[in-house]
């Protein structure tokens, strides 16, 4: 088994079996923030990630990616059912994102996600070398760092969390709420989206487990375990490439034509979860057409939705509402050959996300509670010209750093029509100024910037940020 001296874990690896037909390996990237955000920094990295391919049944054989290994983790039918769908995504998931939807608490659950979490750090504590640093990532794995310290004491950990870190009140529900804050605190540093969560964290390590914690450590068994705030960002690069290499903006142009050259485009991105508040887009949108405020012709909206975790009830559930509420809204405002929502329920590659954002006016991106949101960052870095308007949550990460976005409470439905029509009225220069801030601030702090802070921290003899070029 070749061992490496840096590990990531994270429930997903950035590319599945059937990405690679005849042998050749492609990156297959999920349509999600973490994929997105590590793959910029792990593709040139003599590191082994450790995740799920995803599927059921024996793990395949996956080809190096450049210099990073990919080390699969297998899944069964009931560990899908048990672990990923059951206790991180229908109790986890759902708890930590304010419990927008009810979180599920099914007792035979944890026993699965325990054992779980126990294969993942086998597999990690299996590929680091003597001493290596294993950074494990989101609320899939939180027992994995105490684990990992039980197998291996000679490791340095790292945790990250890419969800929000909720509030006492909201944890406190959780039945097995200590054993989930002793195995993250088995980390060297926990690193969370915004301080407000390492506050949390703080508060609970006090509350529950009488340790003494402030919002920069936490002092347990006879270790200091730090914590802090790295908001995660973009491949800024990447996305400037992008969207200057002639054929995406030509994509961008065409998609404008295929469009009906409208005087404004309004774009949606999200993966199609409960937490994105696109019940609540709709709405808003649906009612601004009612009173005439936006007219089919003038205006379209341009919905991508992804599909996901489509064996979890709540998300079919919610699928079939979005869809009844799309086809409502076409049937009643549409004109033939003019839809009024141009609803796209499928992955995209990179450059066609690029051209999509391009060809947007105002791009909307409203959660209900969301970690950070990318896609926000994305768009923003996609606007070269400095044009377009960003309709952004208050409930998403990025807006403590977007704030010159158009920013909007999503549960206000007035408020989100208000601000869906200031942003679409917004005069040039006021659009500019904001995008112009917005880019400042993006171009400091890019994935890079996210990844040489996390990994600096870590490790203070900057092995780690030199590993990985990031330094
Ligand atoms: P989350 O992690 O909750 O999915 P983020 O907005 O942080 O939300 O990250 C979503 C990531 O997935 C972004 O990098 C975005 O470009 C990507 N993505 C979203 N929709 C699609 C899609 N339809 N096809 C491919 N990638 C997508
Ligand atoms: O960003 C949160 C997150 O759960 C990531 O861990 C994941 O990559 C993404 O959302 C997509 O979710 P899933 O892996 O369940 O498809």
């Amino acid at each position: 088994m070749r061992q490496s001296s840096l590990v990531v874990v994270a429930n997903r690896l950035p590319l599945d079996d059937n990405a690679a037909p005849d042998g050749a390996c492609e990156w297959r990237r999920n349509p999600g923030g973490l994929a997105s955000a590590l793959h910029a920094i792990l593709a040139p990295t003599p590191a082994t990630w450790v995740g799920w391919a995803g599927g059921v049944g024996r793990a395949p054989a996956l080809p190096d990616v450049g210099s990073l290994r990919l080390r699969p983790v297998s899944l069964t039918e009931d560990d899908l059912r048990g672990y990923y769908e059951g206790f991180a995504n229908s109790t986890l998931w759902p708890l930590y994102h304010d419990a927008v939807q009810q979180p599920v608490f099914q007792r035979d659950w944890w026993e699965t996600y325990r054992t779980v979490n126990q294969r993942f750090a086998d597999a990690a504590a299996e590929v680091a070398e003597e001493g290596a640093a294993v950074w494990v990532q989101d609320y899939h794995l939180q027992l994995v760092p105490r684990m990992l310290r039980d197998l291996r004491p000679d490791l340095l950990i790292g945790f990250f969390m890419h969800v929000p870190f909720p509030p006492p009140e909201l944890f406190m529900q959780l039945p097995r709420r200590v054993e989930l804050l002793r195995g993250m605190l088995g980390a060297d540093l926990v690193g969370f989206q915004r301080e407000q969560a390492a506050h949390n964290f703080a508060q609970l390590a006090r509350k529950l487990l009488g340790a003494e914690a402030t919002d920069q450590t936490v002092a347990i068994d006879g270790r200091t375990v730090r914590t802090g705030a790295f908001p995660i960002s973009i491949d800024v690069a990447e996305m400037r490439a992008l969207v200057t290499r002639p054929d995406v903006v030509s994509q961008a142009k065409q998609l404008r034509h295929d469009l009906g050259q409208p005087k404004r485009v309004l774009l949606s991105v999200d993966r199609l979860d409960y937490t994105k508040g696109i019940e609540h887009r709709l709405t808003a949108y649906s009612e601004l057409l009612r009173d005439g405020y936006v007219k089919v012709r003038d205006t379209v909206m341009v919905q991508v939705a992804v599909p996901s975790r489509e064996r979890v009830e709540s998300y079919q559930e919610l699928r079939d509402r979005i869809e009844g509420e799309v086809g409502r809204i076409n049937g009643e405002y549409g004109r033939v050959g003019e839809p009024a929502i141009h609803y796209l329920n499928q992955p995209f590659g990179r450059a066609q996300l690029a051209a999509l954002y391009q060809t947007a006016d105002v791009m909307v991106v409203t959660p209900l509670r969301d970690g950070m949101n990318l896609v926000a960052k994305e768009f923003v870095a996609a606007r070269e010209d400095g044009s377009g308007a960003l309709v952004l949550s208050e409930f998403a990460g990025s807006a403590a750093e977007l704030e010159q976005a158009f920013l909007v409470n999503p549960h206000d439905v007035d408020g989100l029509k208000e601000t869906l029509l200031r942003a679409m009225q917004a005069d040039r220069a006021d659009l500019a100024a904001r995008m112009a801030a917005m880019r400042r601030h993006l171009a400091g702090h890019d994935i890079l910037v996210w990844a040489r802070a996390y990994l600096s921290a870590l490790d203070d003899t900057g092995h780690l940020a030199t590993l990985t070029g990031v330094a």
